[in-house]
């Protein structure tokens, strides 16, 4: 498959439904206290979404069962939600949402802590999110592909912490994931050229341990391998001439 580039019309699809996005997530966010369940998170997800006149592009993809993925603590992406995980004072949670807005698919993540968290999981969560705006800087059309990637892993690299490799970013459009694969960590080579209207989600997923992760019996839950706190930051972007649009930001 190769890199699509979208005409006006469809970037300004791709607007709409970022921006709706947006607005789910900062729905949720709200949310976010000790004593609710990850599955409170995604019932109100999904009706949101629904209310918004979007459709959950998460929910049945590949068989995943639920609108927003939830992970808690060493869980690094595509937790489950259910009634049986309560949130914790201290937790750090990583909510992954996305929607369908006339056929365009948005896609973003954030991390909350729960109440008050230490100062370790507060740095992780900001530094990840850094991370994001190092690669995203890079993002424009002449520069490469890999510049991403690069910016990214230097970003982190002063920090000692580790960048999930088994999980990456990608474009997106009509599709959740299209061409190409975007990585967090250094590539040796540059890549291809960006182009103006080009769409991505760069996505960032950073342990606060080691790289290695590990998936749960559930299938779709994935865990730090040393138990360490995991950290995501996820936007889709517009590569223009200049400046990337941040689609998802409020
Ligand atoms: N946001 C995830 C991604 O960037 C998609 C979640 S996978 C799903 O790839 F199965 F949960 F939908
Ligand atoms: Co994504």
């Amino acid at each position: 498959m190769a890199v699509t580039i979208k005409s006006e019309r469809e970037i300004e699809l791709m607007r709409e439904s970022c921006r709706l996005l947006a607005i789910v997530h900062q729905e949720l966010e709200q949310m976010i206290r000790p004593g609710i369940t990850t599955k409170d998170i995604d019932v109100a997800g999904e009706n949101l979404i629904r209310k918004l006149g979007c459709i959950p592009n998460f929910k049945n993809y590949n068989g995943y069962p639920a609108s927003i993925c939830v992970s808690v603590n060493d869980e690094v992406v595509h937790g489950i939600p259910t009634a049986k995980r309560v949130l914790q004072e201290g937790d750090i949670v990583s909510l992954d949402a996305g929607l369908i807005y006339k056929g365009y698919h948005s896609d973003a993540a954030r991390t909350h802590g729960v109440g008050k968290i230490s100062p370790e999981a507060k740095k992780l969560i900001d530094v990840t999110r850094e991370s994001f705006f190092a690669g995203v800087k890079m993002a424009k059309a002449g520069n490469r592909l890999y510049d991403i990637s690069n910016a990214i892993d230097a970003y982190i690299k002063p920090y000692g912490y580790g960048i999930v490799r088994d999980m990456v970013g990608h474009g997106i459009g009509t599709k959740l994931h299209e061409d190409p694969q975007i990585p967090n960590f250094a590539q040796k080579r540059r890549g291809f050229r960006l182009e103006a209207g080009m769409t991505f989600a760069i996505e960032p997923m950073i342990n606060m341990g080691g790289w290695e992760v590990e998936w749960l019996d559930d299938d779709w839950t994935i865990v730090t391998a040393d138990g360490s706190l995991s950290a995501h930051y996820e936007n889709t972007v517009l590569i223009t001439d200049g400046e990337p649009e941040i689609l998802t930001l409020y």
